[in-house]
């Protein structure tokens, strides 16, 4: 790895240099495409971006749940050079290449369950999850599509329907796609009485289901398992299992949008490995390629099926860059045993931060699993968000050098998404600049 793994800071932040090319940005990009820091990179490797000034910077965010297996990480790396030596593009619907079924093989192997499945490639997450509703309502000839409260699933026109935050990912971008319904998630920081009890979350539900969209109207229900931009809200036991259960009984396709939170992110292979849930489509991005642009509906055999030939595809759906690049990131996470690694970075930021939460009750809550954790804030002492808070503590981050997000339906939740392979002594490190971040601002 040739990116020193440390923090450095050589310049304030942004250094100019950083300044200079913001006015660039500033003159020649859209205006919509916003800037979480305003620092630009110019190489990464492992748990380290390092920007044009030179500014080593510890990274708790992989590129939004991307880079699972480290920035640059060497097998991607040497996947990717090996296979554009050879070719670039030929599109997989013109002339097949072998990547594609090498990837489409891994997937239906990796995925939960043992049932037969099949594999399409698309580009991107959102991309994906259009695909996912396509394929269950040819399958099911029926049209209306359930999405839960938090839902973050994309910004194109449909996802955008099955996004729930309005701004900033659907103000005045409307109309939007029709037959997306929205039911009650299990939350349970917000949830009272039903905060521990998922299968009583999962009938109230149900009850708004069947109440307002019919099963026989409704082709798929889409959730995340635990959700990303919503505020990584994970649903109490039993929220999902009650959910699949009933979607099977009631012949609607059960989807797991598991753009965010796939590929080791939470501590196994897929979060629905933890409760055992199987579901019909899984739908993976993000963590899949290394950060290699590339997302995938998996599922039942007889439902990818369904679909005839030719409706499926694109361009430049399953890129054979990407497809090396998954390669090289699958064995990583294989070979690597990041999983286990996920597990134990679960361990240090759940006690590190649990332990600041008895200290600080603007800490409201927290939660998620593996490298998928995150602290919700609050008023002192109550449960009503602090948005302002939460910018402030990811600001005082990112002065110091350390890469955090945010994210929420009401912006007071601080995420932190390290890529797997990080060092202990960068995540304590990073963490210190949070633990400061609160301490800076007055209560
Ligand atoms: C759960 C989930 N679904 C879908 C998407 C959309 O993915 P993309 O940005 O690649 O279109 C995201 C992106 O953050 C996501 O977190």
């Amino acid at each position: 790895m040739t990116v020193a793994q440390e923090r450095r800071l050589v310049t304030p932040i942004p250094g100019p240099v950083s300044q200079e090319l913001a006015a660039r940005k500033q003159a020649a990009v859209a205006a919509g495409v916003g800037a979480t820091m305003p620092v630009f990179a110019a190489e990464a490797a492992g748990g380290i971006v390092v920007d044009v000034d030179g500014n080593h910077l510890i990274d708790l965010g992989s590129g939004i749940a991307v880079t699972t297996v480290g920035n640059s990480a060497p097998r991607v790396v040497d996947a990717v050079r090996e296979q554009v030596g050879r070719f670039t593009h030929t599109c997989f619907m013109v002339t097949p290449y072998e990547g594609y079924v090498a990837v489409a093989e891994r997937l239906n192997e990796l995925t939960p369950g043992e049932h037969e499945k099949t594999t399409a490639l698309f580009n991107s997450g959102a991309e994906a999850v259009e695909n996912a509703v396509k394929i269950a309502r040819v399958h099911t000839g029926k049209d209306a599509v359930v999405v839960f409260d938090h839902a973050y699933h994309g910004r194109t026109n449909l996802t955008m329907a099955m996004t729930a935050k309005n701004m900033p990912y659907k103000q005045g971008f409307g109309p939007f796609a029709g037959e997306v319904y929205r039911a009650p998630l299990s939350y349970p920081y917000r949830d009272g009485q039903l905060a521990a009890d998922g299968a009583a979350a999962a009938r109230r539900a149900i009850d708004v289901i069947e109440k307002q969209v019919g099963a026989d109207n409704l082709a798929a229900v889409v959730i995340e398992p635990i959700q990303g931009e919503g505020g990584f809200i994970e649903p109490a036991t039993g929220f999902l299992p009650a959910l699949v259960e009933w979607c099977r009984a009631n012949g609607v396709v059960f989807v797991a949008d598991e753009v965010q939170t796939g590929f080791a992110r939470t501590g196994d292979l897929f979060a629905c490995d933890h409760e055992g849930v199987v579901p019909d489509l899984i739908v993976t991005a993000k963590g899949i390629a290394g950060g290699l642009p590339l997302s995938a509906v998996t599922g039942r055999r007889e439902i990818m099926n369904a679909t005839h030939v030719g409706g499926l595809g694109g361009t430049y759906g399953g890129n054979p860059l990407a497809c090396a690049a998954a390669l090289g990131a699958i064995e990583t996470i294989v070979a690597d045993d990041l999983v286990g690694r996920a597990g134990k970075i679960q361990q240090l930021m759940l006690g590190r931060l649990r332990d600041l939460q008895s200290r600080d009750d603007r800490i409201g809550d927290v939660r998620g699993r593996g490298a998928m954790i995150a602290i919700e804030l609050v008023r002192p002492g109550t449960t009503e968000p602090d948005a302002d808070l939460a910018r402030s503590v990811a600001a005082h981050a990112h002065a110091r050098g350390v890469i955090v997000l945010t994210c929420g339906t009401y912006g007071n939740v601080i995420r932190f998404l390290p890529p797997l392979t990080i060092s202990d002594e960068l995540l304590d490190e990073g963490l210190d600049e949070v633990e400061a971040g609160l301490a800076a601002v007055a209560r």
